[in-house]
């Protein structure tokens, strides 16, 4: 099957990498000339790079390439079977571009939109057959990540579902289903671990490399929140909490942090700008961690109750199972464990009482439990069955 790849800036660029790989011919569309020269370049220098380090063959390399075709006109899509849209995040412009597309495309050619935050919904809604749109939501970078979302539109048929999930699966990706909802699974789930944390420094609870310094060193997690948010970029953070915070009528839950909205006001954004929320110039020096491990756990212990909150609420609502819920964790954002695994893990009573304790502290809706873990911890059970002792 011939896959089209609309847009080749970061996601289009990976994606069509993918696609290629997996043995699929690619055409590779975008509106700006240089960015699709760009796209080349860098595309051949990372095959370069996987051959150098003994990954792929020279050979490999040059047939996943040769089948990447670069185009400046959109009627190359004629005949392929599935179009993955990555352009601008922009629901108008999303919209036009679908429209444009199903002029162009058959019937049965499947069109996904690779958005972090539209509804595939309203895009669908854009489209005359709109049972073929469907959300296939990849991480970046593309081709390093294992995980992809695939996020069915009321409008989506089952069929169209089926063969965009065996078709990612195929090209050796982890697929999970989640309901069209703000931030699908990752980017919901995830919040906590940056609000929290933005939470605990603004209280002044601890500062930016101590709570790294938790996270990383008593949680387990690869990378501090502080440290996560440099990486992403201060500017792109906000906007993804601002964006789930409004998607969610405002629920206090994911109510974004002052602190990082004038750093991104500031141009601190992070790596990309040499300061954030660190300073990552050559002569700089941040300030040490204080390495007190009952502070420590106080911090992960808020955290991840929040963050367990959050994944329990999830599947409370539905939005996927308990088992994607924790692969989307561990596998697209690399977390040590699966957060309903780590609630059987902790006890969910604690889990409770711990968030009750929060509530009654603060008194704000940020903090109230979701109902699934309450009713859980009356009825004694666990997520998981527990494993019998050998
Ligand atoms: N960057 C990420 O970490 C990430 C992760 C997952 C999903 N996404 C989503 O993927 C999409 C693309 O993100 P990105 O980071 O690759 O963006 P990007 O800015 O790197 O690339 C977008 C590309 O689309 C092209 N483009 C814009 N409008 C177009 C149009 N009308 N027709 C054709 N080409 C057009 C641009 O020229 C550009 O090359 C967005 O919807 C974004 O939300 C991004």
């Amino acid at each position: 099957m011939k896959i089209g790849v609309l847009g080749c800036g970061s996601m289009g660029s990976g994606i069509a990498q993918v696609a290629a790989t997996a043995g699929h011919e690619v055409i590779l569309f975008d509106n700006n000339k240089d960015a699709l020269k760009r796209a080349s370049q860098k595309l051949q220098k990372i095959l370069n790079r996987l051959v150098e380090k003994g990954r792929i063959d020279d050979a490999t390399a040059k047939a996943i390439f040769g089948r990447i075709y670069m185009v400046n006109n959109m009627k190359a899509y004629k005949d392929c079977g599935l179009i993955i849209e990555a352009i601008i995040e922009n629901l108008e412009i999303k919209k036009s571009v679908f429209q444009k597309l199903e002029k162009i495309v058959s019937d049965d050619c499947i069109l996904a939109s690779n958005t972090s935050s539209l509804s595939i919904a309203s895009i669908a809604a854009a489209c005359e057959k709109s049972d073929r749109v469907i959300g296939i939501h990849f991480f970046n970078p593309a081709p390093l990540m294992k995980l992809v979302e695939i996020i069915p539109a009321v409008q989506t048929a089952n069929e169209v579902l089926e063969k965009s999930k065996n078709l990612i699966d195929n090209w050796g990706k982890l697929t999970v289903v989640t309901k069209d909802t703000p931030g699908f699974i990752v980017n919901r789930v995830a919040r906590p671990f940056y609000g929290e944390a933005l939470r605990i420094l603004e209280e002044g609870i601890a500062d930016a490399p101590t709570i790294d310094w938790a996270m990383t060193e008593i949680a387990g997690f690869r990378m501090g929140p502080f440290t996560l948010m440099d990486y992403i970029g201060n500017d792109i953070n906000y906007t993804v909490t601002e964006t789930v915070f409004k998607a969610f009528y405002n629920d206090p839950r994911y109510k974004p942090a002052f602190t990082q909205k004038r750093l991104a006001e500031a141009g601190y954004l992070g790596r990309k700008s040499g300061k954030g929320f660190y300073d990552y110039s050559e002569s700089a020096q941040n300030p040490a961690p204080k390495k007190n491990k009952r502070l420590g756990k106080s911090i992960v212990n808020r955290i991840i109750l929040m963050l367990i909150n959050e994944a329990a609420d999830a599947l409370f609502w539905q939005i996927a199972s308990k088992e994607d819920i924790d692969i989307a964790m561990t596998k697209g954002v690399n977390y040590p464990k699966g957060l309903l695994q780590w609630a059987d893990e902790i006890g969910i009573s604690k889990c409770v009482k711990g968030l009750d304790n929060l509530y009654k502290e603060y008194g704000e809706d940020r903090y109230r439990c979701s109902p699934l873990l309450r009713r859980m911890a009356k009825q004694g059970k666990t997520f998981y069955k527990k494993k019998k002792r050998v």
